[in-house]
Formats: structure tokens, C-alpha cells, sequence
């Protein structure tokens, strides 16, 4: 095990190395290195790993033919990918667990802390939209859910497909705080595939820059954070349809 740990950082870099960060996708990454960039992690983390469910779902009752989004928020340290359930069985996904970052800081004091909305769109309740709906959140120690039952009333209506729709954001960071000189994430994820765009503090970001990679999937990955990147970030998310935005915030503190 020791040795495993000391090889870690190796592999990590050898792992990051070997995929263009903004092409590769997290599952792909064995389960046995993202468990023990885990532990590792947890060794590092600032403050205690925690998870919570900051805001849980609510009971609704909706009308055939109408546009219900759920959404939950949880607060969480490090920070936590989500999955959806509707009557037991998963409708959406996020298996991206963030693992650049964690790899990145791989031996570094971090505090990994923060808030995440994650989002499930109806797009046209109907008859068979009725029932549970679980919000399950993880951050690789910890994992809590959040249910709430969804009725349908009315009468039915024809609802057309939806497949030229803009994409929408179903995951974003609400506040994210990490140590400066670390790696933050802020998660921006879209229901389909889409073309991502961030600004900060409504100024395009400069790119050229070297610190900051937008993800294919969205995320923007910054390194080397400091004050200066103190402040709000937007998320644009766009298709030939339409686009989608969102906010999350960075908060980088002092080093320990
Ligand atoms: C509900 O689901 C069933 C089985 O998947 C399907 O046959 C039926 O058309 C659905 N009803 C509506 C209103 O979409
Ligand atoms: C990180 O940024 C600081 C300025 O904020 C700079 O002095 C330092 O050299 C940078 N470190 C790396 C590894 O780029």
C-alpha cells in the first residue's frame, strides 16, 4: 500500500500526461487509481470530508404537456458528482468525478471545498413522468440522495419531441473554494452534448493564459489559482438551437 502511494503520483502524471486534458473523460481512469486518489486526498484535505444535502427536492405536482426542472444543491468537500434516479431506475448521469484535479494536487493541502447544484429537466411531463425521483450526490467518501415524489394531473396532451432543443445545464458549481496556488474545478455540465464557453466576471477568459483548460464536457479546470481569480464565472453551453448559462463563484483562500 505504501508503496502503491508513493508510485501514485507517477502513475497520476503519467495518466494526465498521456490524454489531452480536454479530450479525455474521467471514467475512463481506473476505479483502483480514482480510489486511491481518494485516500490520498482525504489525507491532504484542509478541512474534514463532508457531504450534505444543502438543498433537497420538493414534492410537485405538475400539469401533462409542462416543463418541470428539479434541482438539489449539496455542500460538499472535496466535491461531488451526481446521478439521478426516477422510480429506482437511473435517467442521468455524471460519472466525471473531477479526477484531474484531484490528481493535480495530488500532495498538496487543499480544501476541495463548496457547493453543487446538479438539475433534472422534464421536458413534457406526461403519464408515465409520475412517481420518485432520487437526487444522489458522491465525492468519493461520502454519498447522500434526495427524493421527492412528482404527481401528474390533467388531462393529457401530445407532447413533440424535443431533440432540436438547446442544451441545458444540469450541473454547476455554486461556490468553490481551494487554497491558492492549487488546482480548482468549476463544474459546468450540459444534457447533451454542446459547445462550452466560459467568461469571467463577463469578460471572455484569456486562454492564452496556460492556466485555465475548458473540459469537453464542460468543466473549466483552472491551476494556479489566486486572488485574482476571486470572483464570479459564467458557464455558456450552446448548440445550433440555443444555449444555456450558469454561474459559479471561486474563492480562493490562504494557504495553509
Ligand atoms: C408510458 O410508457 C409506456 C411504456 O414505456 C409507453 O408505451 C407509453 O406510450 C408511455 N406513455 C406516454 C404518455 O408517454
Ligand atoms: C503561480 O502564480 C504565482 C502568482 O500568482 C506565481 O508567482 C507562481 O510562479 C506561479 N507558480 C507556477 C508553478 O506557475
Amino acid at each position: 500500500m505504501t508503496k502503491l502511494i508513493a508510485l501514485l503520483p507517477i502513475i497520476c502524471v503519467a495518466v494526465v500526461a498521456s490524454k489531452a486534458i480536454d479530450d479525455s473523460k474521467d471514467s475512463m481512469i481506473s476505479e483502483d487509481i480514482q480510489k486511491l486518489a481518494y485516500q490520498i486526498e482525504a489525507s491532504k484535505l484542509t478541512a474534514p470530508t463532508k457531504i450534505r444535502i444543502a438543498q433537497g427536492l420538493e414534492d410537485m405536482k405538475a400539469a401533462p404537456g409542462e416543463h418541470i426542472t428539479l434541482h438539489c444543491m449539496v455542500l460538499s468537500t472535496p466535491s461531488s458528482v451526481f446521478h439521478w434516479e426516477h422510480n429506482g431506475i437511473r435517467v442521468q448521469e455524471d460519472s466525471n468525478v473531477n479526477i484531474h484535479e484531484r490528481m493535480m494536487n495530488i500532495g498538496k493541502e487543499v480544501v476541495g471545498d463548496g457547493t453543487i447544484s446538479s438539475f433534472y429537466t422534464i421536458p413534457c411531463v406526461n403519464a408515465n413522468s409520475t412517481g420518485i425521483y432520487k437526487c444522489i450526490a458522491f465525492n468519493g467518501h461520502g454519498t447522500v440522495e434526495s427524493s421527492a415524489k412528482v404527481t401528474v394531473e390533467g388531462k393529457p396532451t401530445e407532447c413533440v419531441s424535443n431533440d432540436k432543443t438547446a442544451p441545458k445545464i444540469i450541473t454547476i458549481t455554486g461556490i468553490r473554494l481551494q487554497e491558492n496556488g492549487r488546482v480548482a474545478t468549476l463544474n459546468c455540465r450540459a444534457d447533451k452534448p454542446a459547445k462550452f464557453e466560459w467568461t469571467f466576471k463577463g469578460k471572455p477568459i484569456d486562454m492564452n493564459d496556460g492556466r485555465f483548460s475548458v473540459l469537453s464536457y464542460g468543466d473549466l479546470v483552472i491551476s494556479n489559482i489566486s486572488w485574482s481569480d476571486m470572483g464570479d464565472f459564467t458557464c455558456y453551453a450552446r448548440n445550433k438551437y440555443g444555449e444555456d448559462h450558469a454561474e459559479a463563484m471561486l474563492f480562493p483562500t490562504k494557504p495553509n
